[in-house]
């Protein structure tokens, strides 16, 4: 197999998400991996419940395995996630009705976290899914289901930022989101728009608030329809004219059928493809991730925990049995 990293017409991450488990089981997934990306990100290793899962006990085990495994492979990673408000444990929400001890957690979580993996990764996903999908027009769109906005407001953001740029300053810092690949400018129900207008707050406050990436979960099965590719094109450059970076940080396709047709796989492959060929038309989009990279462990993820009833795999460059599907090839044949 060629693999993606030499055949870059300028530097440009090409990533998938990992984890420390088949890493260590699978030797076949992580020889594939380790051929073909130069960026990785820990898919949920990093996450508040695994990587902090008791008010004074911290388990970078995992974590650790996947940064060891990248840095001896010569890969770059980029670390998920800092703030978020799902993977949050128990002993988290327990504290809920004491502002004063979430703010203490929050910060005591982030700088324990960041300064673990200081100099170490390229860049954090540092604040995930900041914007709410309905009601836009309350809290500015922010969501209030996070304990963080609950406790702090808006400043949660500021906080993360501001924490991590100061304890590792080479980090390029991003907004992971979904669901805003479409902007509207102006209009108050478009998910984009609000987090349009809260980056241009940040970046007003100064906030170290380097990129966003867009995570493109896609549905290509009936009655669904992926994110326009002009769309996307249209976003990334209203962000990059802001002098932020762009990514596409956890792309997969799904088809919504176990009978995956040759043409479904095909259709498939070109809207990849697409994909990746809008990141590379702006100079400013300097990454392109795969949630996953194999079906071998996707088919039973995590949209398929969530809707049982329905096939939700497929959806990545490589089949179950680690060979490259026509997702691969287009992928390749755009770089
Ligand atoms: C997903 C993982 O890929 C699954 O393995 C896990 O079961 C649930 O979370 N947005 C994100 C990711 O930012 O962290 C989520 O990852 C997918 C949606």
């Amino acid at each position: 197999l060629r693999t993606v990293a030499n055949l870059l017409p300028r530097h440009l991450y090409i990533g998938a998400a990992l984890t420390a488990h088949p890493l260590l089981t699978d030797s076949l997934y992580a020889r594939t991996a380790a051929a073909q990306y130069n960026i990785i990100t820990p898919e949920n290793d990093m996450k508040f419940q695994f990587i902090h899962p008791q008010r004074h006990l911290y388990a970078f085990a995992e974590a650790d395995a996947v940064v060891d495994f990248a840095h001896r492979n010569k890969i770059d990673v980029q670390g998920h996630t800092l703030a978020w408000h799902e993977a949050i444990p128990a002993w988290v929400h327990e504290l809920e009705n004491n502002p004063e001890e979430i703010k203490k957690v929050y910060t005591e979580h982030i700088s324990t976290v960041v300064s673990h993996y200081k100099g170490k990764l390229a860049a954090w996903d540092v604040v995930n899914e900041p914007i709410r999908d309905k009601n836009l027009d309350r809290q500015k769109g922010l969501r209030e289901s996070s304990p963080w906005f609950k406790a702090l407001g808006e400043q949660y953001i500021d906080i993360a930022f501001n924490l991590a740029h100061r304890i590792d300053p080479a980090a390029k810092l991003y907004i992971n989101e979904y669901g805003v690949e479409n902007l509207v400018l102006n209009d108050p129900n478009n998910k984009c728009n609000a987090l349009y207008q809260l980056v241009k707050r940040l970046l007003q406050r100064r906030v170290p608030v380097h990129g966003i990436a867009f995570q493109m979960h896609e549905d290509m099965g009936e009655g669904h329809r992926p994110v326009d590719p002009e769309a996307l094109a249209y976003t990334m450059k209203k962000f990059t004219d802001l002098g932020l970076e762009v990514r596409v940080s956890e792309m997969d396709v799904y088809l919504h059928t176990d009978k995956v047709t040759p043409s479904l796989q095909q259709k498939q492959a070109t809207y990849f493809k697409e994909i990746l060929a809008v990141c590379m038309n702006n100079p400013n989009c300097t990454g392109f991730s795969t949630r996953g990279f194999t079906d071998r462990y996707s088919s039973l993820g995590w949209r398929a925990a969530e809707t049982a009833a329905v096939d939700y795999g497929n959806g990545l460059p490589f089949d179950t049995d680690m060979r490259p599907k026509p997702v691969y090839h287009a992928l390749l044949q755009q770089l």
